[in-house]
């Protein structure tokens, strides 16, 4: 029977939460694989909080997704046809291919990665043993420049990134504080992950509870949502502390394509202190040549149950805009997955 590809292109740049009207689904058969070429069918995508600026035509780290194009995004998946020598059939592949349930291109293409189910299940490859696993090994230990006597903050502390950073902090011995939002996002930072403090910025008592679960200051501020949370923390860093920004979600719908005034990021916020402390965005990608390091140590540390994690799965591709909508607003548990088949 002829396969068909479902995709979501990018149709409409979006002002604020994307709704589905930004986005076309659209359904076209697979054409026969040339050679060289490999078909994957996939098996789960990920959704992370990136997509949103790459929705803008706005100039940043990387191009925006062009209108009509394949919304930007990674899956996992199998190799189901083959004609080349590099995938076999039955291979487990990761693909920063975009929004699309099955993934016809070139075997040597470089947005391919071989993962291996024997380490980690698939969908961890997106996970904590993937992208954000990865960015919080190294937002942490090169960019944080983590040592056992700091006290460590991280913010959206029970998500994809946030609950590894977390947790490798707490295994290297520092004292950690992580904030969330809500009590079933808190108790899973502190019950299950192990933190030695989770607040709720939510609460009306925050700057409060942060304050007194930081009584010796802070030496590293792991940013990933900015906003009034960083302002919270900006006031306990000690001299010296380091502020890797890895994200700062709580503006992500605020930057429009078509909007004259930005709304304030971690730059306004730490580069205003006095002294300034050591902050710098970071890209997961700056480190693309030690990835195999850094998965090997991520998925043995998962072996050993150290790193403990949640999933958030939403089902079919056609839900890939919800869930997106949901990582933006907080909906989500941790890694934010769309099983797109089995
Ligand atoms: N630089 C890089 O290479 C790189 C790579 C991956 C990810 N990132 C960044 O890392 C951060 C975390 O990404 P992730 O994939 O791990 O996502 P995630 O934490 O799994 O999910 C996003 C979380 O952000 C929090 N959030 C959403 N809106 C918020 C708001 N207005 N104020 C405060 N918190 C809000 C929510 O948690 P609460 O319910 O706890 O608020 C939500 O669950 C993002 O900023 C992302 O852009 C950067």
């Amino acid at each position: 029977m002829e396969k068909i590809n479902k995709k979501w292109l990018l149709k409409k740049r979006p002002k604020g939460m994307p709704d589905d009207s930004c986005w076309k689904l659209e359904e076209s058969p697979i054409k026969e694989l040339e050679d060289n070429q490999i078909l994957i069918k996939v098996m789960w995508l990920s959704i992370d909080p990136y997509m949103r600026g790459r929705m803008n035509d706005m100039k940043s780290y990387t191009d925006p997704v062009a209108l009509g194009e394949v919304m930007t995004g990674e899956s996992v998946g199998q190799v189901i046809q083959s004609r080349s020598d590099k995938f076999q059939i039955g291979d487990y592949v990761a693909a920063h291919l975009g929004w699309q349930s099955y993934i016809r291109c070139n075997a040597e293409n470089p947005a391919l990665m071989r993962i291996f189910p024997d380490l980690a299940p698939i969908q961890a490859f997106l996970g904590p043993a993937g992208m954000p696993g990865r960015t919080a090994y190294f937002g942490l230990k090169e960019v944080g420049k983590v040592k056992e006597t700091d006290t460590v903050v991280v913010s959206a502390a029970s998500g994809a990134v946030g609950s590894v950073v977390g947790q490798m902090a707490k295994a290297i011995g520092c004292k950690t504080i992580g904030i969330a939002g809500g009590k079933k996002k808190c108790d899973f930072v502190k019950d299950v992950m192990g933190l030695d403090y989770a607040i709720d910025y939510k609460s009306k008592t925050f700057k409060e509870d942060l304050t007194k679960a930081c009584s010796n200051g802070v030496d590293i501020y792991f940013e990933n949502v900015g906003g009034e949370v960083s302002k919270a923390v900006a006031e306990l860093l000690n001299p010296g502390a380091r502020v890797p920004i890895c994200g700062f979600i709580s503006a992500y719908n605020s930057f429009n394509s078509d909007s004259s005034k930005l709304p304030e990021t971690p730059f306004d916020i730490f580069g205003a202190l006095n002294p300034v402390p050591e902050h710098r965005f970071f890209v997961v990608t700056e480190f693309i040549n030690d990835w195999d390091r850094a998965t090997q140590e991520l998925t043995e540390w998962m072996r050993q149950g150290k790193i403990k994690y949640k999933e958030t799965v939403l089902k079919n591709i056609e839900s890939a805009p919800q869930g997106l909508r949901d990582v933006l607003s907080g909906k989500n548990f941790g890694k934010q997955l769309i099983k797109v088949s089995d």
